[in-house]
């Protein structure tokens, strides 16, 4: 079955870009002209994905609003030279369906990912955390991770290389790489100390996931920092070989940090100018 659906985890709080992220949500933080989000949704459609579940959170309206029409702002700038500004967004609202739920107690990414079940039904989909923001010259991380579903029909994970003192910021695999870029995970381990890593391939923020997921998480119990972590999910999964881990090409910057989202503005910014 193809996928179709894309997930999308928004209801955490920001807490690294206070205070830019007290009255808005820190996925509408924009790098250039467009929110972190609108970026992630893109890269959803182009690889063809073109339902958009969103699990949000108290004091994230602006989301919601920023994929809907804007009568009375499209109205003052129909006929001017602004009107073009709104082209990309435009395009998305008449191309996706949005959905919403909301996650009302903030119990980490496993849990997250578990109250977007009512979204996503009984089918494979994919996860963007949109603060890992991606650039890859001809396919995006999704479109390359989907050609890695076809052929495995299992849940991937999106990974990449960090220096071995990283390895406490991600979730890290460790397994038997099938070719250059493909590995069939057999350990996970989320944020691990460096001594403890099994190797220094982190997940980054893109999977696809098989719906079985959704009862492995309900039977999770609370691991790192006491919250359900989508990492130890996975490896009831790994267990059965039924995880692949997949090196993408291309970039990819983390939003999440300042350092990472000033990266991503000048990136974008000499990428455009
Ligand atoms: C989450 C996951 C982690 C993964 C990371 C990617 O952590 O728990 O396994 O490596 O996303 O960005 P977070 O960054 O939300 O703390």
């Amino acid at each position: 079955m193809k996928i179709t659906k894309c997930l999308f985890p928004a209801a955490g709080y920001g807490t690294r870009f206070l205070p830019a992220t007290k009255a808005i949500p820190k996925e509408m933080l924009p790098v250039l002209t467009k929110p972190l989000l609108q970026y992630g949704v893109e890269e959803a459609i182009s690889a063809g994905l073109s339902t958009m579940a969103i699990v949000t959170g108290r004091g994230k309206r602006a989301i919601e609003d920023h994929f809907d029409r804007s009568y009375e702002l499209e109205n003052q700038i129909d006929g001017t030279s602004k009107e073009q500004l709104m082209d990309g967004i435009r395009n998305i609202i008449n191309t996706c369906t949005f959905s919403y739920t909301r996650q009302v107690e903030m119990k980490g990414l496993g849990h997250a990912i578990l109250t977007g079940e009512t979204l996503v039904g009984e089918e494979a989909f994919a996860v963007v955390l949109a603060d890992d923001l991606c650039d890859c010259e001809e396919k995006s991380v999704l479109s390359q991770m989907i050609e890695v579903y076809e052929k495995y029909q299992c849940s991937i994970v999106a990974v990449e290389e960090v220096p071995k003192s990283e390895t406490k910021k991600y979730g890290v695999i460790a397994g038997d790489f099938l070719t250059d870029d493909i590995v069939r995970v057999n350990d996970m381990v989320e944020k691990p100390e460096p001594k403890d890593a099994p190797s220094n391939l982190a997940i980054i923020g893109r999977y696809i996931l098989t719906p079985d997921i959704f009862d492995i998480l309900r039977d999770t119990k609370p691991g790192k920092g006491g919250e359900i972590q989508i990492t130890d999910a996975l490896l009831e999964q790994a267990k059965q070989g039924k995880v692949i881990a997949y090196k993408f090409k291309g970039k990819r910057f983390d939003c999440g940090s300042v350092d990472g989202f000033v990266q991503a503005t000048n990136y974008f910014y000499n990428k455009e100018k």
